[in-house]
């Protein structure tokens, strides 16, 4: 069922400004979107300001405008403002919900305010019928994603809460459940007997921007680990789902996230850049990472032993993500020349880029022309169509404002993720120093098993 109406918890925030406007715009403009849109936040603004505001956001995003799109989308959008610890904010949005039936309450909030609006929401009977959207991080730790589900389940049912991974939304990340599963010379090989070890890596080529205050209160292992690579690392690993549907399919996530080994602290190595304590909003002596590096196992018949290595950092020398299946090595060595040279990777491989572009790659030995038996290394390469591609605010909102649950998170799989990580969160060793535009902390490669090297993605 169709929600009739978008609330907008935080409209005024960055989040909103530069992810969510434009996605809602793109969606006034394929016709999809034409319910009221009522935007809530602390500031006193006019409806006006918020009009001004949106379309700056939309002009700043670089989409071409459209006036009469733009007229639409303005058209559909209203302001409340108000404290959200405060009755009277919800009693003002029940007013401007008054025609509206199933409304979908987005929380473009700070984590700390999720329970006071959900609470608020429950309290002025809004939440009957409604959905709510959550943005990430769902929780900083184990004990704080439990409170969070607890309160949001004592105002919405599970299938009402939508949490939020964008990466969910991307392109290449669908594309690695598709491509797993529509095919079928893959399943074979996908398992301990002939993967040798798994790369993710998530770099990007800049700071932390202006977000010194959220940051120091996550570093790199809450902000994209915990999340975005390990929702990765599920679509990965993975059993088959046995039949079509949003609880198959997460159903077999779940069981990878309960079967991950807790990481000890010496699975994990953190980094932070030199320069990230003089970033505004960062104590001097802080010890969050902005960089990680992590060896990781998942205790399952499929994938007992293998190891995942997963990598992510602020101020890399490239802006890329990429995955890097690694096959084992044939069982004997029939050519001189098979085994590449030290350095060079595997001989068989599967990549997955997800960032910047969407590609996959499978990398084979082939007989070099004209010679005896001597071989060099290509690579079979797809890039994925990039025309058309929705971005993933646009297809995650569409899909909350429509009931599709597909690509959400599930109460079940965020509390068990949390567990994996929940051990080294408190107990870790210190910070390593990485000079800016270099790959981490040499630290990171006591990580990786002998025969093992850091992929490091091209940039785009
Ligand atoms: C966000 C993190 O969730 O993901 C950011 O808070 C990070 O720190 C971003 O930069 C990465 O997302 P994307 O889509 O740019 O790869």
């Amino acid at each position: 069922v169709r929600s009739d109406a978008l609330v907008v918890f935080g409209v005024t925030g960055d989040l909103v400004h530069k992810m969510v406007f434009p996605a809602l715009y793109r969606l006034v403009r394929k016709g999809v979107l034409d319910i009221p849109v009522i935007g809530v936040a602390s500031s006193p603004w006019t409806e006006q300001e918020l009009k001004e505001h949106a379309t700056d956001s939309v002009r700043k995003s670089g989409e071409e405008i459209d006036q009469t799109v733009l007229a639409r989308f303005l058209g559909l959008l209203s302001y409340v403002g108000g404290d959200y610890k405060d009755d009277g904010t919800f009693q003002a949005l029940g007013k401007a919900l008054e025609n509206v039936s199933r409304p979908s309450f987005y929380l473009a909030i700070p984590p700390s305010l999720f329970e006071t609006v959900i609470r608020g929401l429950g309290a002025s009977g809004l939440s009957r019928q409604a959905r709510v959207i959550v943005e990430k991080p769902f929780g900083r730790d184990l004990a704080s994603a439990r409170k969070l589900n607890e309160a949001a389940h004592s105002v919405f049912p599970e299938d009402a809460i939508f949490r939020i991974d964008h990466y969910l939304g991307k392109e290449a990340i669908m594309n690695i459940l598709y491509f797993r599963f529509a095919n079928s010379f893959l399943e074979p090989v996908w398992n301990r007997n002939y993967v040798d070890s798994v790369q993710i890596t998530l770099a990007e080529d800049f700071g932390i921007k202006e977000r010194g205050a959220f940051y120091e209160s996550a570093g790199c292992l809450r902000d994209v680990v915990q999340n975005h690579l390990f929702q990765i690392v599920a679509l990965l690993a993975m059993d088959p789902p046995a039949y079509q549907g949003y609880d198959a399919v997460h159903d077999e996530k779940a069981k990878v996230f309960r079967a991950m080994r807790p990481l000890d602290e010496k699975d994990l190595v953190r980094g932070q850049y030199i320069g990230y304590r003089d970033e505004q909003g960062v104590a001097k002596d802080s010890d969050v990472e902005t960089f990680c590096a992590l060896r990781l196992l998942i205790d399952s018949w499929r994938w007992k032993d293998v190891p995942w290595y997963l990598r992510s950092g602020k101020n890399l020398p490239v802006s890329a993500c990429e995955v890097l299946v690694e096959m084992k090595p044939p069982p004997q060595r029939l050519f001189d020349d098979s085994d590449p040279p030290p350095g060079e990777g595997r001989s068989n491989y599967l990549r997955f880029r997800i960032s910047p572009n969407s590609a996959v790659a499978l990398a084979v030995r082939v007989k070099s022309a004209g010679k005896e038996f001597v071989g060099e290394q290509r690579e079979l390469f797809l890039q994925n169509e990039q025309r058309g591609e929705e971005g993933p605010y646009e297809r995650l909102l569409a899909g909350a404002l429509s009931g599709n649950r597909s690509l959400f998170s599930r109460e079940d799989a965020v509390e068990a993720a949390w567990a994996v990580v929940d051990p080294v969160l408190s107990r870790h060793q210190p910070v390593r120093p990485y000079a800016i535009g270099t790959w981490g902390p040499a630290e990171a490669d006591s990580l990786l098993g002998i025969d093992d090297r850091w992929h490091n993605p091209n940039p785009g």
